[in-house]
C-alpha cells in the first residue's frame, strides 16, 4: 500500500477526527484540517498533537475554514511545502440546518451551501492545481443519502449534499483526463456531534407552523427504542478504504447505511449511473464520461 498525504477538512470531530486519526494510525501522512485552532478548536487541535507525539504518528494540524478561499489556499500551499505533495483531499467539514424549507431565510440557506457546497469548491479549487500538475490525486466528499431520497425537515441539508454530488460527478468526469479521481460516500444518519451542532431557523413564528408536525416527527426520528444508531466508525472505514484504492480504481459512489438501507440506494447509484450513460450516449458525449 503506498502512504497518501491527505488532507482531511471538518477533522475536530466526528467523521473528520476518526478519519485524521485512523488514517494516521495506518501510516499515512495526515493534515487534520481545523477552523480557529486558537479559539474554538485549541482542544482538538491539542488533543491530535498530543496523539501524533505519544504514537509517532505523522499526523499535524493546519487550519481551514472552509468558508474562506484565503484560508484554504494557505492550508494547501503549507501542505505542499511540508510534505511536497498532495495525493488526496477529503472535504468533510459540513454541518445541518435542520427543520421545514420555507422556515428559514435565503440568508440561513447561503450559510448552509456556503459550508456544505462552496467549501468544498474552495478547498478543491486551492489543490487542483497541484493534483493536476502531479498527474495524479483525488478528491474525497462527504456526502449523504439524504441527496438521493430526501425525507421532511431535512431539505435545506439534502439540497446542499445533492449539489455536493452533482459537482462530485462533473468533477469525476472533467479530471479524469488529468489523472485525478472524484468520489462521494454516501453517509446515512450516525451519531456524531452534527445534531449539538446543528443551526435552528432564527424566523420562530415560520418554524412553529410547522411546530406540531416537526416535534412529531423528531419524537418518531429519536424514539426508535430498538434503533440501532450505528457506528460513525463505519464511515471514516470507507474513507480510509477510498484513500487506500489505487488511482483510477475508486468507485463514484460508496453508500454507508444500515442493511436495510444500504441496497436500495446502491441499486438506484447503479440506476442512475446507467441512465447518466444513456442519456451522454444520446447526446454523443460518451468519450467526455470517466470510466
Ligand atoms: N453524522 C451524520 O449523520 C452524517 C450523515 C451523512 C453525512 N454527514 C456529513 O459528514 C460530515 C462531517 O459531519 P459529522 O457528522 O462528523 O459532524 P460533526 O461532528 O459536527 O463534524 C463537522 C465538522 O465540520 C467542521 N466545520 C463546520 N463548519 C466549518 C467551517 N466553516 N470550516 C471548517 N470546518 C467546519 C466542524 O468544525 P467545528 O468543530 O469548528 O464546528 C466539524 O469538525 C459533514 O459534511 C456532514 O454533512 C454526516
Amino acid at each position: 500500500m503506498t502512504q497518501q498525504v491527505v488532507l482531511v477538512t471538518g477533522a475536530s470531530s466526528g467523521f473528520g477526527r476518526l478519519t485524521v486519526e485512523a488514517l494516521a494510525r495506518r501510516g499515512h501522512t495526515v493534515f487534520a484540517a481545523l477552523r480557529d485552532i486558537g479559539g474554538r478548536n485549541e482542544k482538538a487541535a491539542a488533543e491530535l498533537r498530543a496523539m501524533a507525539g505519544a504514537e509517532s504518528l505523522d499526523l499535524r494540524v493546519v487550519e481551514l475554514d472552509v468558508t474562506d478561499q484565503a484560508s484554504a489556499d494557505r492550508a494547501v500551499g503549507a501542505v505542499v511545502e511540508a510534505a511536497g505533495r498532495l495525493d488526496v483531499v477529503v472535504n468533510n467539514a459540513g454541518l445541518i440546518f435542520p427543520g421545514p424549507v420555507e422556515a428559514f431565510t435565503a440568508e440561513e440557506a447561503q450559510r448552509q451551501f456556503d459550508v456544505n457546497v462552496l467549501g468544498a469548491l474552495r478547498v478543491s479549487r486551492a489543490a487542483l492545481p497541484q493534483l493536476r500538475r502531479q498527474g495524479h490525486g483525488a478528491l474525497i466528499q462527504v456526502g449523504s443519502i439524504s441527496s438521493r431520497v430526501t425525507i421532511p425537515y431535512s431539505g435545506l441539508y439534502a439540497a446542499s449534499k445533492a449539489a455536493l454530488g452533482s459537482l462530485t460527478e462533473a468533477w469525476r468526469h472533467e479530471l479524469a483526463p488529468f489523472g485525478v479521481e472524484a468520489a462521494i460516500v454516501d453517509a446515512a444518519p450516525y451519531p456524531t456531534s452534527i445534531g449539538a451542532n446543528a443551526v435552528m431557523p432564527v424566523d420562530a413564528g415560520r418554524f412553529q407552523a410547522y411546530g406540531e408536525g416537526f416535534g412529531r416527527f423528531v419524537g418518531e426520528l429519536t424514539g426508535r427504542q430498538t434503533h440501532d444508531p450505528g457506528d460513525p466508525q463505519d464511515v471514516a472505514d470507507a474513507i480510509v478504504g477510498l484513500v487506500e484504492t489505487p488511482d483510477g480504481e475508486r468507485p463514484l459512489r460508496t453508500v454507508v447505511a444500515p442493511a436495510a438501507q444500504y441496497d436500495a440506494v446502491v441499486a438506484l447509484n447503479d440506476r442512475a449511473a446507467e441512465t447518466a450513460r444513456l442519456v451522454a450516449a444520446d447526446m454523443g458525449v460518451t468519450a467526455f464520461l470517466a470510466g
